[in-house]
């Protein structure tokens, strides 16, 4: 298979009306937050058995078309001696990898940017031959009166623009996660300006470095007030914004935007998921979800730690999946 024709098969593998992704790539210093809050202990054995909870659960395959890893897990086995990346394949759900080596700020400002693409080409290809056929990289802008800055938002386009283009090069799908985060007082209007000018400068970089939109996976934060705006804009408004900002700055080529939920309670996220589809029924492209926290928090409270409780965490789990798969179809009630 060229490349193309792999691109091909696995963007439609993943552009999947009525499913989402999974990000289930914590970082160590990410899982070790979310596993001590609930006193979990975080070794490499616990983070084995919670994702073998996580990719094991049935009919996961119903409500979720690909999972994105952890460089760790692709690594690692089921307690049977599968390869969690065989393991998903067998189940019809394509293995994915976050790539991108975390932030770092960037000189001069007081904002971040996203390392890791020195010798990107070789690791995605080793990630490849462990079974991945999407990637992730996650770049962050802060709001603040001053940021971000337009030096944060071209920097981290232009660097988006070139892992794009460098994973298409070796046969894998990008996911593109401009994450305009949710922390502070800004008011909803803000957000959605903040937002606008973040996607029109990544498409415009997408477009200088020839990345080809029918083979990328759009991620955006939602457009919402500021987790601590004295006035919360609700589910309607919320929809209306995100709908607005994404009509006048994706173009109808990309296939599907998957969100994340960053920092939304899980009902929120699917609430506001279901809204959009409610306010727009008829939009240009798939419109889905691609959550860590609201897929996963309620599952990993019920599991905690402990074997005993495996079954009705992925019960939990899957109920969420599903929730959501509803969701991205504007069926949830
Ligand atoms: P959240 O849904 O928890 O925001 O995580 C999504 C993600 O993949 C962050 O990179």
């Amino acid at each position: 298979m060229n490349d193309m024709n792999e691109l091909k098969s696995t963007i439609n593998a993943l552009a999947v009306a009525g499913k989402g992704i999974l990000a289930a790539d914590e970082s160590i210093g990410t899982i070790s937050k979310r596993f001590a809050a609930l006193h979990i202990p975080c070794t490499e054995e616990t983070r084995r058995n919670y994702r073998e909870l996580l990719l094991t659960t049935p009919d996961l395959e119903k409500a979720i078309a690909g999972v994105i890893l952890f460089e760790e897990t692709l690594g690692q086995k089921t307690s049977k001696g599968i390869s969690f990346p065989e393991l998903l394949k067998q189940n019809q759900i394509i293995p994915g990898i976050k790539v991108d080596k975390g932030l770092v700020s960037l000189p001069g400002t007081d904002e971040k940017s996203t390392q890791g693409l020195d010798g990107l080409a070789e690791r995605l290809q080793a990630y490849k031959k462990q079974g991945a056929r999407f990637a992730k990289w996650r770049a962050v802008f802060a709001i603040t009166d001053k940021t971000p800055s337009r030096l944060a938002i071209q920097t981290n386009a232009e660097d988006l623009a070139r892992y794009a283009a460098i994973c298409q090069a070796n046969g894998i799908v990008p996911i593109i996660e401009p994450e305009v985060l949710i922390d502070g007082t800004h008011t909803l209007e803000q957000c959605f300006n903040v937002s606008e000018a973040v996607l029109n400068c990544v498409f415009h970089k997408l477009y200088k470095h020839q990345v080809l939109l029918e083979y990328i996976i759009l991620k955006p934060s939602m457009v919402t007030s500021g987790k601590d705006c004295t006035v919360q804009a609700n589910h309607q408004a919320i929809a209306e914004a995100t709908i607005t900002m994404l009509k006048r700055t994706v173009p109808a080529a990309v296939p599907t935007i998957n969100f994340l939920s960053g920092g939304q309670t899980p009902l929120e996220a699917t609430q506001n998921l279901n809204a959009m589809h409610q306010v727009q029924p008829s939009l240009p492209w798939n419109l889905s979800f691609s959550f860590a926290r609201a897929l996963q928090e309620p599952c990993m409270a019920a599991w905690l730690g402990k074997g005993e409780n495996v079954r009705i965490a992925q019960e939990i789990f899957l109920k969420q999946a599903k929730m959501n798969s509803f969701a991205s179809l504007g069926k949830y009630v």
